[in-house]
């Protein structure tokens, strides 16, 4: 493999020091970028995501224009349900819909575990394009969803605040809910090692909705099966997990092996390190609505940010996905905020290499 000509990302998750804070942001391809609204007008969701010229080309763009230290490849995470064979649409302003969701014995029936190879091959092209388009400039992120945020899809049918049909589902047909939640795990790690064999560098799983459940619940129903993920990447390359709202879990998420854990906004840089120890990298956190501060305000929440977690072991982000609505300029001012920013204290590093 060639060499990354900026490892900050890489070093950083491996404990090593770095001459500065990695940083890049949470979907940072889309919405908010003018070039990416534009190849919008003219192709469909799925369409941008199963063409690996388009995929690779809205990849770069956050590289290219917002300087950001890691591309992340423009798909989805529920394009693993499209391959186990559910149809899953995106409705403009609405979000996802799968118009037959999971929900009985008999519709695990409509279910497989899938050749990667030949359902998502496209994926894999993009990767390899993207690579060969980044030419090593950064190293490439590919990610999954987590089993139980892609069940919240697959039985809800939809976004949900609660997804209360889906606890319901886990609740009242267990066995139905972990027969499915295996072949999930089955899959995504049969898909994350082919998009590591096609050149991702990193690996982020997004459990967005695993914050919904108890600290026991997320265990039997979540956990169990990222654990199986994490190990399975362990000789290939770093992951990181991110579970939106469940840093409760914090010594549990540490536990899996990842090699680093992204946070969201609602707990303190300091009390995260404290609770996480210093044997693993931590991501994140700002809320993604502080973009929307004006510049010198967000400028001085980066600060605090940064000064919060501390030089070593540390990438920053945003605390979830970026919105749509946010100007360029805040974006771009994010990231340089990040690139000058220089420690106080210098002997608050955390590396445990040294
Ligand atoms: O981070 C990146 O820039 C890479 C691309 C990426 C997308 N989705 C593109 C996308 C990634 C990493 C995802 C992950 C994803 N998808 C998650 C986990 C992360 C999170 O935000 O919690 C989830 C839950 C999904 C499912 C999904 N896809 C939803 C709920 C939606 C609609 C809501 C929304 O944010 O628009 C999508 C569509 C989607 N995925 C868009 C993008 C750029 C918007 C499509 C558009 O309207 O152009």
């Amino acid at each position: 493999m060639n060499k990354l000509r900026n490892d900050l990302l890489i070093k950083t998750l491996r404990g090593e020091p770095t001459e500065r804070t990695p940083v890049w942001m949470m979907r940072q391809a889309g919405r908010y970028l003018p070039d990416y609204r534009a190849l919008r007008d003219k192709y469909d969701f799925f369409t941008r995501v199963q063409t690996p010229a388009l995929a690779a080309e809205i990849t770069l763009q956050p590289v290219d224009q917002i300087g950001v230290d890691a591309a992340i490849l423009f798909s989805d995470i529920l394009v693993v349900l499209q391959a186990m064979g559910l149809e899953v649409q995106l409705i403009e302003n609405k979000g996802p819909l799968l118009p037959e969701p999971v929900r009985t014995e008999a519709d695990l029936s409509r279910i497989f575990i899938p050749d990667v190879e030949e359902s998502l091959g496209y994926v894999f092209d993009a990767i390899r394009l993207t690579k060969q388009e980044l030419n090593n400039r950064v190293p490439l992120i590919g990610f999954a969803g987590s089993p139980w945020t892609l069940l919240c899809y697959m039985v809800e049918g939809r976004g949900s605040k609660t997804f209360d049909i889906t606890k319901s589902f886990c609740y009242t047909q267990p066995v139905l809910a972990h027969r499915l939640l295996q072949m999930l795990t089955d899959t995504t790690i049969a898909y994350l090692k082919q998009q590591v064999k096609a050149g991702a560098d990193i690996i982020q799983l997004f459990d967005s909705w695993g914050g919904l459940l108890s600290p026991d619940d997320f265990e039997i129903f979540s956990l169990r099966y990222l654990r199986q993920i994490i190990q399975s990447l362990k000789n290939e390359v770093p992951a990181i997990l991110f579970a939106k709202g469940a840093w409760g879990s914090i010594t549990e998420i540490v536990g899996t092996g990842a090699a680093g854990i992204g946070l969201d906004w609602t707990i303190r840089p300091e009390t995260a390190r404290k609770m996480a120890g210093n044997g693993i990298t931590l991501q994140g956190n700002l809320d993604p609505a502080r973009l929307l501060s004006p510049i010198p305000e967000l400028k001085k929440e980066v600060t605090k940010m940064l000064n919060g977690f501390g030089p070593g072991r540390y990438i920053a982000n945003l605390g979830h996905g970026m919105l749509p609505h946010i100007p360029v300029d805040h974006a771009r001012a994010f990231v340089e905020a990040v690139k000058n920013h220089v420690y106080q204290i210098r002997e608050k590093q955390v590396f445990s290499s040294l």
